[in-house]
């Protein structure tokens, strides 16, 4: 019999009012835009008021794909720092902006590049397939990039014959590894936000909504991903979310998705995922980024991205790579 929870559930939805109007420093977000002919990409996980005056909100592949199509003279990244690094990275020409140059990721702090480079060093057989969060410096070591929506393809493609390093994330490189049958060495970072989840108020949770699917995102632990009725990027989260039977919807990830879910599903609701100790888990680097920042990054045209040239050059190859493979 599963504990019962010490909290309430976070519960959105579903949305029957007409959204609020935009807030003055909204307007003024998107009237600076105009004038510096910019583009905003939100990540999934950005507060609700970022996502509502984003030109597009998505995972980490669809940014990506985004940032390197951008033909406007700047891109204002909301997200965390290797997001805003890929960008530039692929669309050197650009000025990237990034609300926040202290908004990281603690996967890809877990993979300096010269703890990667003296592995390579000892084992120069291996093929390094690099999840998206990871440094430029990182990426510029790796033979091909992936990012959640796509690392089931991109491993598949690697030659049979080359012994695969998947780098930062263990629990990603898990999940892929038993959807793929490939057998890989893994790097051992992980997310500190998703690792949080558990089985114990999962199951909690679900007392409360035994007919509420789950859907689950591949840093969670095994454990958890094992309880999932699907484990998916945040993007195919929204399709899941979209086609999944009954009303509610249990979503294991970060607390910002809710919001894109919630605006394009208005009529069903998503209960967030919880930990031991909250009824949602917020990524403390994704939320450094805040509306006013925002602003003043358009206003000062400030804080910039700026990727060594060599660096940029080598990063920029997996990345390719990757673009092409996730295509084909
Ligand atoms: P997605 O690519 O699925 O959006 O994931 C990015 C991320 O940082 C998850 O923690
Ligand atoms: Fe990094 Fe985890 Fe935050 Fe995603 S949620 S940006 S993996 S720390």
């Amino acid at each position: 019999m599963p504990t019962a929870l010490n909290f309430e559930p976070l519960i959105l939805g579903p949305a029957d009012t007409e959204p609020a109007p935009l807030t003055p420093i909204q307007e003024e977000i998107l009237e600076l835009k105009r004038q510096r002919n910019a583009v905003i990409l939100a990540h999934n996980y950005q507060i609700e008021p970022i996502q509502r005056i984003a030109d597009f909100v998505g995972d980490s592949l669809g940014l990506s794909y985004q940032a390197a199509s951008a033909d406007a003279d700047v891109i204002l990244f909301c997200g965390v720092h290797f997001m805003a690094e890929t960008a530039k990275i692929v669309n050197p020409s650009k000025t990237v902006l990034l609300p926040d140059l202290e908004a990281g990721c603690s996967l890809s702090d877990s993979c300096p590049a010269d703890k990667l480079a003296a592995y390579k060093a000892q084992h120069p057989e291996v093929y390094v397939v690099a999840y998206i969060n990871c440094s430029a410096a990182v990426k510029a070591l790796s033979d091909v990039i992936c990012t959640s929506g796509n690392a089931e393809k991109i491993v598949a493609r690697v030659p049979a014959d080359r012994e695969i390093l998947f780098v930062p994330d263990q629990n990603l490189g898990q999940w892929v590894a038993k959807k793929t049958g490939r057998r890989m060495r893994l790097w051992p970072g992980s997310c500190y936000a998703h690792v949080l989840f558990t089985v114990r108020a999962l199951e909690a949770l679900k007392e409360q909504f035994p007919d509420a699917p789950i859907v689950a995102h591949p840093e969670c632990v095994a454990s958890v991903r094992d309880m999932a009725d699907e484990v998916c990027s945040t993007e195919k989260m929204v399709a899941f979310c979209r086609e999944a039977p009954g009303d509610k919807v249990i979503v294991v990830t970060e607390t910002g998705m809710l919001h894109r879910l919630r605006r394009e599903i208005p009529h069903k609701t998503f209960i967030a995922g919880p930990t031991d100790s909250c009824a949602c888990n917020d990524c403390r680097f994704m939320k450094m980024n805040t509306i006013e920042k925002v602003r003043d990054a358009l206003l000062n045209m400030a804080p910039e991205i700026v990727v060594p040239e060599d660096i940029r050059v080598a990063a920029e190859k997996p990345i390719q790579r990757m673009l092409d493979w996730s295509r084909s």
